[in-house]
């Protein structure tokens, strides 16, 4: 096993002892391309963390503060069946403006990327299928970037003349995946993806975790068509009944997302979903447990 993640898993042992056995759990299930991953992305991530003065403690602290988010999301979620916020300008003044909250959320997320099975599984997915379109991309644009995990991959997957850019409404996600990376050939914007002016069309967009974020994702998705071209490809993620600090658009179930990527004039080329619990997807959307959806779509032709 990876030092570096057992080191992890150690620590939340001693501070969480309850979450670290679900994690436990995870991690039994995990390959050997797992821990490989997993301790390249540490020897990154704790370079950055050592540059900016932090360390691994601080990390996990992140992390536990969103897990404690979650909690209590969770809670209201099971007796309201909604999620807390449901307008942007809530969640822009109460998350993406607020710079101490959107730290830790976006290293707690960062970490999750690594223990929670589905969060690694969607992100496998991810990897996985990139190396198809490598020689296909020009132009990459990433939509809601956050802490630049995704992006930092499609640098190294994608042919080194590709064009990178990234719109992203937080300034301390910008600040921080502009940290992590370190790669002078991204083009970072500071904008909401609905002020986004197009100079150019993207060959491929990247967008994990952005849907359920907007009051009105039918729009965004629109916004995706308008900004790709005609032969070119999308990436999305986003979850069924996941409440979070920063959630405004309850999907229920996958069915609800495919019937919007359709009306949306996208085709679906590949999908994946992952339960956030070991139980069946019937029973996942009865009880609302979490699913994460993925897919890569294209130009319906019609
Ligand atoms: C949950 S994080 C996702 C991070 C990463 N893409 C992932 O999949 O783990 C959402 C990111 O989207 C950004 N975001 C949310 N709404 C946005 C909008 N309307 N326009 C641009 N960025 C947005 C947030 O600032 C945040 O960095």
């Amino acid at each position: 096993m990876s030092n570096f993640i057992n080191d992890i898993y150690n620590k939340i042992e001693v501070l969480s002892p309850l979450h670290a056995k679900k994690l436990k759990k995870n991690i039994a299930e995990f390959d050997d391309l797992y821990y490989e991953r997993a301790n390249n992305f540490m020897l990154k991530y704790n370079k950055y963390l050592k540059t900016n003065n932090k360390t691994i403690d601080y990390a996990i602290d992140c992390y536990l503060k969103m897990i404690a988010d979650v909690t209590t999301e969770t809670i209201e979620f099971i007796y309201t069946d909604k999620y807390t916020s449901s307008t942007f300008d809530e969640v822009n003044k109460r998350v993406y403006a607020n710079p101490e909250t959107m730290e830790y959320y976006m290293h707690g997320l960062l970490l999750s990327q690594f223990l929670w099975k589905h969060h690694y599984q969607i992100y496998d997915y991810y990897i996985n299928t990139l190396p198809k379109y490598s020689d296909k991309v020009t132009n990459y644009l990433e939509i809601g970037a956050g802490h630049g995990l995704y992006l930092s991959k499609a640098l190294e997957i994608l042919d080194k003349n590709t064009v990178f850019s990234v719109v992203d409404i937080s300034q301390t996600s910008i600040d921080l995946a502009k940290n992590f990376i370190e790669d002078s050939r991204i083009n970072f914007n500071l904008s909401n993806i609905f002020d986004f002016k197009k100079e150019n069309c993207y060959d491929f967009i990247s967008m994990g975790e952005v849907l359920e974020h907007v009051e009105d994702p039918l729009k965004l998705l629109l916004k995706l068509n308008s900004l790709l071209t005609v032969d070119g490809t999308v990436f999305i993620t986003t979850p069924t009944n996941a409440p979070a600090i920063d959630h405004i658009f309850l999907f229920r179930n996958v069915k609800e997302i495919q019937e919007l990527i359709t009306q949306s004039g996208f085709e679906i080329s590949s999908e994946k979903y992952f339960l956030s619990e070991d139980v069946s997807p019937e029973k996942a959307e009865k009880h609302k447990i979490s699913i994460m959806y993925g897919a890569f779509l294209k130009k319906s032709k019609n």
